[in-house]
């Protein structure tokens, strides 16, 4: 949550750190702000709400200066307004930070400084930390790097931060712990931002900080030391980010963009990794770890939201085809539990992401009880990928709308290749049904083509839906997961109440809420549950509740009940989820837009949730 940009070089700040954030925006829209060093002034400006009303606020006023950085903000301490908005200043005024993160011990640290003096203009934990850099800074003979040091070996708790001093307007300083940073290498000029985004166009190297390091920047200086003042030689790597991938393409929404680059990213995410003629799965990021895999006792996959999710289809399909027991956890809950875990245990924790506060704890306590963890992420480079021991990328490309669509169904694909990596390695499944599955994989992108067909019919079930003030969804098997999904899609952008349940769940209790005002999406393709899920529709009619299902195509059963159908590709059941979803993604979408939603950054939420 929060973006950070900053930028030190010969041209103007301003645009870059402006585009910089409209790009990071997806991490917290709540406020923004940004300070530039024209000569020996520092000029601050900040405001609540959009960076786009930020740019209309500082239409006129001097916004020049070649050294600048800027912060959106997805509040934590503090409501979202123009004086909690970032950056903060010292006591003096000369200092200024920006800050993605958490400061723990920020209530003790800020007694402390009242005490001496301090005076504060927010509630924020920010504005207390560039006060303790300036009260360390009064005796630390000048050296702002070393008070910088000094603060943060005292603080509890999350960053990335950068800091501006107008008596050295010649220099950045920036640090991380727990939140990610990047810093881009220019000729004559560095870039630093929360991810890759907003330095693409101007440079392709970037080092990636570590945790626990902070640099030290001049137009032509770049000194990276540890918080225990080791000096580290900085590690240059090549983007691979293409900055198309960053633009609307002619779409409406980043989201429905996503949603139709689908066939492209499942493919991508599984090229070089299947081998249908020959029956082989090959997983390069994870080989090393053959041996294990095959004497496992279990897996845990730990991760929230959507990404947890993604988790129940790959315990279905692990289950299924490797026959490892799978336990799915919110990583939320499992950190705070005493989960027993051993060494013989696999922790599969998947993010989006790869920064998810909780999820990274997570998988620091399994870590620490000596598991062994994978990663499925789609960022690279991110901080998930490097916690732990082996991992597979995702490979979707950025996802920037807030709701996440391509990024689930290339984390399924993933698990689904974990699945039969697994079986293969342990002999659980024979090579001609491997070959049979695979080569059907293979068609899986042309068959989400042919679903994503079906727009026009979403588009009509939503217009007659988009007033509902309530909807649950129901899917058995696999059905259940994809169920959970489209009701989270429908809340999260249209802010229209929707449950998953499995399906036979219904009569536990869900039931009672049908009515003729209640719309039902069902899950009611043609797999191993289908006749179960027939006696489920009925169920829900005999209550004049509405059933929209998505059936396989050519169904004549779920059509004869079912008061709107919408088709999708026929496909072995352990493929359901990955069709199944595209529809649901589909009608979520059209509902928003046709609420005048914010499809792409949808109330309350940031894409990046780094705060626990
Ligand atoms: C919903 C959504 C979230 C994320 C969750 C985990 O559309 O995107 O529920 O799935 O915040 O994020 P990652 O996958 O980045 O760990």
């Amino acid at each position: 949550m929060c973006g950070i940009v900053g930028y030190i070089g010969f041209r103007e700040a301003w645009p870059i750190v402006i585009k910089g954030l409209k790009r990071l925006e997806y991490r917290g829209y709540d406020s923004a702000g940004i300070a530039l060093i024209d000569h020996n002034d520092l000029n601050i400006y900040k405001k609540a709400g959009k960076v786009q009303e930020l740019e209309n606020y500082a239409n006129g006023k001097n916004v020049s200066g070649t050294v600048g950085m800027g912060h959106t903000r997805w509040a934590t301490h503090g409501a979202p307004s123009d004086r909690n908005s970032h950056p903060h200043t010292s006591n003096n005024g000369r200092l200024s930070i920006i800050h993605n993160g958490i400061i723990e011990n920020y209530a003790t640290l800020k007694e402390e400084l009242e005490r001496r003096g301090h005076t504060f203009n927010s509630d924020t934990d920010t504005e207390v930390l560039i006060h303790l850099i300036e009260e360390i800074y009064k005796n630390e003979q000048n050296d702002l790097l070393e008070a910088v040091r000094l603060a943060l070996k005292e603080v509890n708790g999350a960053y990335a931060i950068v800091i501006m001093d107008q008596d050295h307007p010649d220099q950045l300083i920036a640090a991380r712990k727990g939140s990610p940073m990047v810093i881009g290498v220019g000729q004559g000029e560095y870039f630093i931002a929360s991810d890759a985004t907003p330095i693409i166009e101007y440079t392709k190297n970037v080092i990636y900080l570590n945790d626990n390091e902070i640099a030290f920047l001049k137009r032509d200086e770049l000194l990276i030391k540890r918080l225990d003042n080791v000096v580290q030689t900085p590690y240059i790597q090549e983007l691979e980010l293409q900055l198309e991938m960053l633009e609307k393409g002619g779409y409406d929404h980043f989201m429905l963009k996503e949603i139709y680059e689908q066939p492209r990213s499942i493919r991508d995410c599984m090229r070089g990794r299947i081998y249908p003629a020959e029956g082989k799965v090959q997983l390069g990021g994870i080989k090393e770890f053959v041996d294990k895999l095959k004497n496992i006792d279990r897996i845990i996959i730990v991760a929230c939201g959507t990404s947890w999710h993604a988790g129940l289809v790959g315990e279905y399909l692990i289950e299924e085809y490797a026959r490892i027991p799978v336990e799915v956890e919110y990583a939320s809950e499992f950190r705070y539990r005493n989960p027993i875990i051993t060494e013989k245990d696999v922790v599969i924790a998947i993010s989006q992401s790869g920064e998810t506060a909780d999820t990274m704890a997570a998988i620091e306590m399994a870590k620490e009880r000596g598991a062994t963890i994978f990663g499925v992420c789609n960022v690279v480079g991110s901080s998930i990928p490097r916690l732990t021991h082996a991992g597979v990328y995702t490979h979707a490309g950025p996802e920037i709308g807030v709701a996440s669509t391509k990024a689930f169904t290339a984390q399924v694909t993933v698990l689904t290749l974990m699945a039969f990596y697994m079986a293969q390695q342990k002999g659980t499944i024979t090579n001609s049904k491997l070959i049979e599955l695979l080569t059907e994989l293979d068609t899986i992108p042309d068959k989400i083509q042919l679903a994503l067909q079906s727009n026009d019919t979403i588009k009509a079930v939503a217009e007659k839906f988009k007033d509902s003030r309530n909807c649950l969804f129901l899917g058995r098997g696999s059905g259940f997961p994809v169920a959970l999904e489209g009701a989270l899609k429908l809340k999260e952008i249209s802010y229209i109440h929707a449950e998953g349940y499995p399906a036979a769940e219904m009569k536990h209790g869900p039931i009672a809420l049908i009515d003729e005002e209640m719309p039902v999406v069902v899950i009611a393709t043609k797999n191993s549950s289908y006749e179960k899920v027939i006696s489920n529709i009925q169920e829900v009619k005999a209550r004049k509740g509405v059933v929209i299902a998505i059936v396989t195509e050519g169904d004549v059963e779920v059509k004869k009940m079912a008061d709107y159908c919408i088709e999708i590709p026929d496909a072995d059941e352990a493929f359901l989820p990955l069709l199944a979803t595209i529809p649901l993604q589909l009608l979520s979408y059209h509902i928003a837009v046709m609420r005048g939603c914010n499809v792409d950054q949808p109330r309350n939420l940031a894409k990046s949730v780094t705060v626990e």
